[in-house]
């Protein structure tokens, strides 16, 4: 391949001219097979600290630790060329000092390769947003529904139920946005909500249950392939890879169990001759 045809990774520059024009499309991944697969066509894929829920099995992401994120970071940047990949920092890695989250941040950054980390980010986080940027750390912001926050919250609930609700979620956009995010995760928001927070920042929004007026819309991939029964509202499933995977282990134990499994075709033609 030339130097003129290699693909080039998407950097923030190709993200941040999004705004307003046509809408940035980003999917989770979480390891090298599954981010082949979506990297031609996705702007962005982010190593979601939904890791914890989807891969790991727990039950919310609090428990996700800098070294999970670091090893499924390294695994999505294997698996793919072309989109900008971020990487979610976890529930205790940057909430502390300006100084803890560019310490962790900068792990994240060198150990993975990855193009920015993403951020929960309260208004006290803009601080941790504009100390990162400052030094070099692309930062995306991620209001609304924090899902890092849901003991706070109570589980895992829209937000702008109330006026206070409501304007706090424009605060902390307009902070992330003034302190230099380069975009800005919009989660669970009424889809009015959601375009006022569009229009009132400078960077792009990628929604998740939030607005079609956003400059992009995200959601967690096993969710929109339709891997559990359950969803949240907001995911339209464009697949059923539960029937999928099910129906083909089902298959194959019948014929493991018939013995109809391996066939000849499945198994090794040698030819054995005298020892030389
Ligand atoms: O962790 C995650 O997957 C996320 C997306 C849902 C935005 O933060």
């Amino acid at each position: 391949m030339s130097a003129q045809t290699q693909i080039r990774r998407k950097t923030v520059k190709d993200i941040a001219k999004a705004k307003g024009g046509d809408p940035l499309v980003c999917l989770t991944a979480y390891d090298a097979q599954v981010a082949s697969l979506l990297d031609p066509h996705c702007d962005i894929l982010l190593v979601g600290d939904s890791v914890g829920m989807v891969v790991h099995g727990l039950s919310s992401t609090v428990g996700v630790t800098l070294e999970m994120m670091i090893l499924h970071g390294q695994a999505v940047m294997r698996g793919s060329s072309q989109a900008f990949v971020v990487v979610d920092m976890p529930f205790g890695s940057y909430e502390t000092n300006s100084d803890q989250a560019f310490l962790n941040a900068a792990r994240i950054m060198q150990e993975t390769g990855c193009q920015a980390v993403k951020i929960e980010s309260g208004t006290y986080a803009a601080t941790q947003i504009a100390h990162l940027v400052e030094r070099g750390i692309p930062v995306m912001g991620h209001v609304g529904l924090r899902p890092q926050a849901i003991n706070v919250d109570g589980g895992f609930r829209a937000k702008g139920r109330t006026t206070g609700e409501w304007d706090r979620a424009i605060q902390e956009a307009v902070a992330a946005d003034r302190a230099g995010a380069f975009a800005i995760v919009v989660e669970g928001v009424a889809p009015n909500l959601a375009d006022e927070i569009t229009a009132a920042v400078e960077c792009p929004t990628i929604g998740i249950g939030a607005s079609a007026g956003c400059d992009g819309q995200i959601l967690v991939t096993n969710d929109l392939l339709g891997m559990t029964d359950w969803v949240p509202k907001f995911v339209k499933k464009n697949a059923d890879l539960k029937t999928v995977i099910g129906e083909a282990t089902e298959t194959y134990a019948n014929e493991v169990r018939s013995r109809a499994f391996p066939g000849e075709a499945q198994t090794y033609k040698v030819r054995k001759s005298a020892d030389s």
